[in-house]
C-alpha cells in the first residue's frame, strides 16, 4: 500500500511515505539557504512528497536562530537551488511556512518583540548566542497586527511558488503561531479571535483562506498538532477541537491535512486519527511513531491515505528503497539534529553504501 500512487490536490505522489517537517538548522544567521541543503534535501527525493523544515514567513520572528527564510528575494533564489536539485531527481516538494510567534525571542531577531494572541509565556528556557535565557513574555496581537500576519502568510506561499516549490504545508502544529491560536490554553483573548472554537479557528481560517487565494487550494497543505504539549502547549479538548477543525476544513478544499496523532510528552492523550477521518473527506495525512509496517496496514484499512515519516527520513535518505528491501535502518543521531555542517545532515548512508 505505501507503494501506490496517490492525488493530493494538484500534487500526483509517487508512493505514500511522506518526509516529515525536519528543522536542521543548517541556514545562517541571515536564514539563507545553501547548496548543503540542496544535497541534503535530494537524497531524500524518493519521498512520495517532502515537506521542508519550517521556514519563516517574516523576518525577525526565528525561534531556531539558523533556519531558513522566504521573505526576500534572495532567499527566493536561494531555494530555486533545493527544488530544482529535488526535481531533477523526480521528487516532489513543499515548503513549510511558518510563523514562530510567542516562540521567538528578541535575543534572536534584532530586539524584535515575540508576538502571540494573548501575552502568556512558554516555560523555561530557550537557546540563544548569548546562551540559555527564560522565553519572552509575548506582545498580544491587535486585530490590524493579525492581519498584516495574515497576509505575510500569502506572500511567503507566494515566494515559494516563485522559488519553484510544488506548493506549502502552512504550519499549524507543534505550538507556533496558528496553533497558538488555536488552543485555549495559549489563547485568552476576549475579542473575534478567542473563546470560542470558531474564535479561535478564525486566524487559521483567515490564513488559509488568503493562502489560498495566493497559490490555489490544491497547492495548499495544513499540519495540525491537537494534542503536542511542545512548547507549553495545553487544551481542554483537543478531540473535540480536532472533531470541529476537520468538518470546517473540508470547505477549504486543500491539497491535504497533516495531522500528529500524539504528544511529544505524553502528557494529552486520546486517539485524533479516527476523529479526523470521520470528520474530514480529503486526503489525511497521519505521522508520529509510525513504522511502515503500521502504515501500510492504516492505509489498507483506509484509516489514513499517507504517513509522514520524521526521524525515518532524516537517517536514511533512501528510505522508501529500504522499506521495499527489507533491509536494516539507519538510527537517528539526536546529537548532531541541529548542528552545523554535513555531519550528521548528508552523511547518512545509502544502502547500497552500507
Ligand atoms: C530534528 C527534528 C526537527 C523537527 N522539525 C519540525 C519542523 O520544522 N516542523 C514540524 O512541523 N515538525 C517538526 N518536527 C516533528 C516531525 O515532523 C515529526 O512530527 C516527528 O519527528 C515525529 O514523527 P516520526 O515519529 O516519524 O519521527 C521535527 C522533529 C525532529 C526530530
Amino acid at each position: 500500500m505505501l507503494f501506490t500512487p496517490l492525488k493530493a490536490g494538484a500534487l500526483t505522489l509517487s508512493n505514500r511515505m511522506l518526509m516529515a517537517p525536519l528543522t536542521r538548522a543548517r541556514a545562517d544567521l541571515a536564514h539563507m539557504p545553501n547548496d548543503l541543503m540542496a544535497e541534503y534535501y535530494a537524497q531524500r527525493a524518493s519521498a512520495g512528497l517532502i515537506v521542508t523544515e519550517c521556514t519563516m514567513i517574516a523576518p525577525d520572528t526565528s525561534a531556531f536562530v539558523t533556519e531558513p527564510g522566504i521573505y526576500s528575494p534572495e532567499q527566493v533564489t536561494a531555494w530555486k537551488k533545493v527544488t530544482d536539485a529535488v526535481h531533477a531527481k523526480g521528487g516532489k516538494i513543499v515548503m513549510q511556512i511558518w510563523h514562530a510567534g510567542r516562540a521567538a525571542h528578541p535575543l534572536l531577531n534584532h530586539g524584535a518583540v515575540n508576538v502571540a494572541p494573548s501575552a502568556i509565556a512558554i516555560s523555561g528556557d530557550i537557546q540563544t548566542p548569548s546562551g540559555k535565557v527564560p522565553h519572552a513574555v509575548p506582545h498580544a496581537l491587535t486585530t490590524a497586527e493579525i492581519s498584516t500576519l495574515v497576509q505575510a502568510f500569502a506572500s511567503a506561499a507566494k515566494h515559494a511558488i516563485a522559488a519553484g516549490f510544488d506548493g506549502v504545508e502552512v504550519h499549524g502544529a507543534n505550538g507556533y503561531l496558528i496553533d497558538q491560536f488555536l488552543r485555549d490554553g495559549s489563547n485568552q483573548r476576549t475579542d473575534m479571535y478567542g473563546g470560542t472554537m470558531e474564535n479561535r479557528a478564525r486566524f487559521l481560517f483567515e490564513v488559509l483562506t488568503a493562502v489560498c487565494a495566493a497559490i490555489g487550494s490544491e497547492r495548499v497543505g495544513l499540519r495540525l498538532s491537537p494534542l503536542n504539549s511542545f512548547n507549553s502547549m495545553i487544551d481542554s479538548d483537543p478531540l473535540g477541537l480536532i472533531a470541529f477543525l476537520a468538518e470546517r476544513l473540508n470547505d477549504f478544499k486543500l491539497a491535504y491535512v497533516h495531522l500528529m496523532r500524539a504528544d511529544f510528552f505524553q502528557q494529552q492523550t486520546g486517539d485524533v486519527m479516527p476523529v479526523a477521518r470521520a470528520n474530514y473527506k480529503g486526503v489525511l495525512i497521519g505521522n508520529m511513531g509510525y513504522s511502515s509496517d503500521e502504515a501500510a496496514a492504516a492505509i489498507l484499512d483506509k484509516k489514513l491515505d499517507a504517513v509522514a515519516f520524521g526521524t525515518g527520513f532524516l537517517a536514511n535518505p533512501d528510505l522508501p528503497a529500504r522499506v521495499r528491501a527489507g533491509a536494516v535502518l539507519n538510527q537517528p543521531d539526536q546529537a548532531t539534529f541541529y548542528t552545523p555542517g554535513a555531519k550528521g545532515y548528508t552523511d547518512y548512508p545509502s544502502m547500497q553504501a552500507v
